[in-house]
């Protein structure tokens, strides 16, 4: 596996990649990789030829007061893992943004809702951290974790807008024994709040049990998630949404193009689920 940490150095990789005929698949990534990142890899080595996986902490997607500094990291294990699952390129700048940078890409609608809510920057700073990435590794096809189900939707969107020519691939979140979706930040939770994490899969159980028995009320299946979550004092919900899978728009009656959303903090650990309902 090669193990590149410079722009030019990647931007020099991907040309001559090209030049050979070869396809680019592409799995970008902020590190401390579980089987969730590593299922993309795999979908990646299946897209493409060659596999780039970036490990970047992007800074500018985190406000002041959250977790940038403590966030973890574990860089040599994370390239040998994903060597193991088919990539063959790590890209590992050590920083993406020049001095006096001052241009960001906003999506002017689909960033307000649901974690844009109490996190208004953090997508700007994910699509501007992604659309850099673009324009550095230019992949034709780059592989996106359902996990972060508004991430995915605003990628998308800045593909198809600003005609950047990558084939967005979103995959199933992966999750441990329990239910709980995978995520770096799960290593935050102490073990009572572990034991409790398991409320945000539960909860999406029933509702789409609820939904499948034929209940169609949003406010009805928002208020069973609700009251489900009352069951585990350590938890505090942020947001329980239903809303359209394309627009985005919150929906009373559930029709087959729908999804649940839900945040909750467990301490000051803030962790998201979804699930697409039929
Ligand atoms: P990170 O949280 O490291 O996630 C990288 C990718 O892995 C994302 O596409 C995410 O949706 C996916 N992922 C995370 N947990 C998953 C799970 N349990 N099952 C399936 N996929 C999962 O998302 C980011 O980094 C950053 O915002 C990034 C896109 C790299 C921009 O900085």
């Amino acid at each position: 596996m090669k193990i590149i940490r410079t722009k030019e150095g990647m931007r020099e990789w991907s040309r001559s990649c090209r030049a050979q005929g070869k396809t680019i698949g592409f799995v970008p990534t902020m590190g401390y990789l579980h089987q969730g990142h590593l299922s993309l890899v795999e979908e990646a080595a299946r897209a493409a030829d060659e596999v780039v996986i970036s490990i970047y902490v992007n800074p500018t997607q985190f406000a002041p007061g959250e977790d940038l500094e403590v966030y973890p990291r574990s860089e040599e294990e994370d390239l040998r893992k994903a060597q193991e699952k088919g990539a063959t390129v790590g890209f590992c700048p050590s920083s993406l943004y020049s001095e006096g940078y001052q241009t960001n890409v906003i999506v002017e609608e689909l960033i307000k809702p649901l974690c844009g809510v109490s996190r208004p920057t953090h997508f700007i700073g994910v699509a501007t951290v992604v659309t850099k990435l673009f324009n550095i590794v230019r992949p034709d096809t780059a592989i996106f974790g359902k996990k972060d189900y508004q991430q995915l939707a605003i990628i998308k969107r800045v593909v198809e807008d600003l005609d950047q020519g990558v084939t967005i691939v979103g995959m199933p979140i992966v999750r441990e024994a329990d239910g709980l979706a995978m995520s770096s930040r799960n290593a935050y939770l102490t073990e009572a709040e572990r034991a409790q994490a398991v409320a945000l899969s539960q909860v999406l159980d029933l509702v789409r049990r609820a939904t499948k028995n034929g209940e169609r009320a949003s406010h009805v299946l928002r208020d069973m998630a609700l009251t489900h979550f009352k069951k585990f004092p350590l938890l505090q919900p942020e947001y329980v949404e239903i809303r359209d899978r394309e627009t985005f728009e919150l929906v009373t009656e559930v029709h087959d193009r729908c999804f649940i959303a839900l945040a909750a903090k467990l301490g000051t650990t803030r962790l998201i689920d979804n699930s697409e309902l039929d």
